[in-house]
């Protein structure tokens, strides 16, 4: 059985992806500096404080622990923020997963399986849209990912990283057993604003 670095993983994803690498017999360590997720997410396995910009506090995580892999979660992922904040977005998931990926090589840690987004594809030429689908992001947001994914393809070649970037769409839906739940504060996602306004509950998240 493994231990696996989640950056991340007191977030919405993360914290589901934590609570099944426990169920398939893996120890998931945390790594988060919540920003955005919670503490009480974390059930699975150890939480290690920090930032992703901090590459002392990081390295020293990963000396520790000593994972085989990274599933990278870690991101700020709200679309109307990035477009605000460019730079914030810029230096927090880019030059964020640049640090990841260095300590990696550092700890020879060669596994990686990295949280992407649909955002890439920006406005597609045809839909349903198919992995071969040009990449035309049309927000910061989508741009860090992309560039993101353009250093694992040469991080490929220069460290022998073995990695896999998942472009998914909105994610919805909890837990079967109740244990942990989206939980964004503003919720940028469509399905839960949905949910929010069938039930009053909605409110205006362009606090940015
Ligand atoms: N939720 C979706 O529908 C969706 C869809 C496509 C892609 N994604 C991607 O999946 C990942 C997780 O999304 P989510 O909805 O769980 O987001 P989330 O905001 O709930 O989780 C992200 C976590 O990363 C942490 N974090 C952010 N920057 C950090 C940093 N510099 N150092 C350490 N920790 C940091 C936050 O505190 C938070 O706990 C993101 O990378 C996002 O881009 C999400």
């Amino acid at each position: 059985m493994a231990v696996v670095l989640v950056t991340g993983g007191a977030g919405y994803v993360g914290s589901h992806a934590c609570k099944a690498l426990a169920a398939a017999g893996h120890t998931p360590v945390t790594y988060d500096n919540l920003s955005r997720g919670h503490r009480e997410a974390v059930q699975w396995g150890p939480l290690e404080v920090g930032d992703l910009l901090q590459k002392e506090r990081l390295a020293e995580v990963i000396a520790r622990h000593n994972p085989v892999a990274v599933m990278h979660f870690a991101a700020l992922a709200i679309v109307s923020e990035s477009v605000s904040h460019p730079e914030r977005y810029i230096l927090n998931n880019v030059e964020g997963t640049r640090n990841l990926l260095d300590e990696m090589k550092a700890m020879n840690i060669r596994r990686l399986v990295f949280s992407s987004t649909c955002a890439i594809y920006g406005i597609p030429d045809t839909v349903p849209i198919s992995e071969s689908e040009t990449a035309k992001p049309i927000s910061p947001y989508g741009e860090s990912k992309l560039r993101v994914e353009q250093m694992l393809s040469l991080r490929k070649e220069s460290d022998g990283l073995s990695s896999v970037a998942l472009r998914y769409f909105n994610a919805a839906g909890a837990d079967r057993d109740g244990d942990i739940g989206e939980d964004h504060d503003p919720e940028p996602h469509l399905i839960p604003q949905r949910l929010e306004c069938r039930v009053g509950l909605a409110k205006p998240y362009s606090l940015w």
